[in-house]
């Protein structure tokens, strides 16, 4: 058993990826906690060492790592499923659901949350919200290939756990 959650930053996938794996008994990682302990940096640091190109390496290097793994959970970070073949990687060695959360509800999440994500650092409410109405339309072709998609202003434990069932 491995999923894979995916979707924007703010779309909930840590906390909902900690309650399921302990409904399920399986194992969380958070990939971008995975990644900073493997490199000794937060993410801002590697952002602001190495910029953006740098972390997508390390982040589809720890990717590859973890899909060798069983029985987990892993939250991707948002970006994952848009650079190389992850989507691809993730797909061949798992199911992915997507959680597709609406616009507001992530500016909401995120304004409070800005600080320790370079992609949104000092947007006020307005430019976060244009910029995640901009990103979701170069991503969401990317999330869109996950097996499963669940929408909606919030999602919860049982609807992932509905799915596993059926698996
Ligand atoms: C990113 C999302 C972040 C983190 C990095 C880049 C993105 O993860 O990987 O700041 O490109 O959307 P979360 O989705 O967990 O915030």
């Amino acid at each position: 058993m491995k999923i894979f959650l995916i979707g924007f930053m703010g779309c909930g996938k840590s906390t909902l990826g900690r309650r399921l794996a302990s409904s399920l008994n399986l194992t969380f990682i958070d990939l971008d906690t995975f990644l900073e302990e493997k490199y000794y940096r937060t993410i801002p640091q590697i952002f602001e060492e190495e910029g953006e190109d740098g972390f997508r390496k390390k982040e589809r290097n720890v990717l590859e790592e973890v899909s060798s793994f069983d029985d987990v959970i892993i939250a991707t970070g948002g970006g994952a499923p848009c650079f190389f073949d992850n989507m691809e990687l993730m797909n061949n060695s798992g199911f992915c659901v997507f959680l597709d959360v609406e616009t507001q509800t992530l500016v909401n999440r995120l304004i409070i949350a800005r600080i320790e994500r370079p992609l949104i650092k000092g947007k006020s409410p307005e430019e976060l919200y244009e910029f995640i109405e901009m990103m979701m339309l170069k991503r969401r072709p990317f999330y869109q290939k996950a097996r499963y998609i669940l929408k909606g202003s919030e999602i919860f434990p049982e609807q992932v756990i509905e799915l596993v069932r059926k698996v």
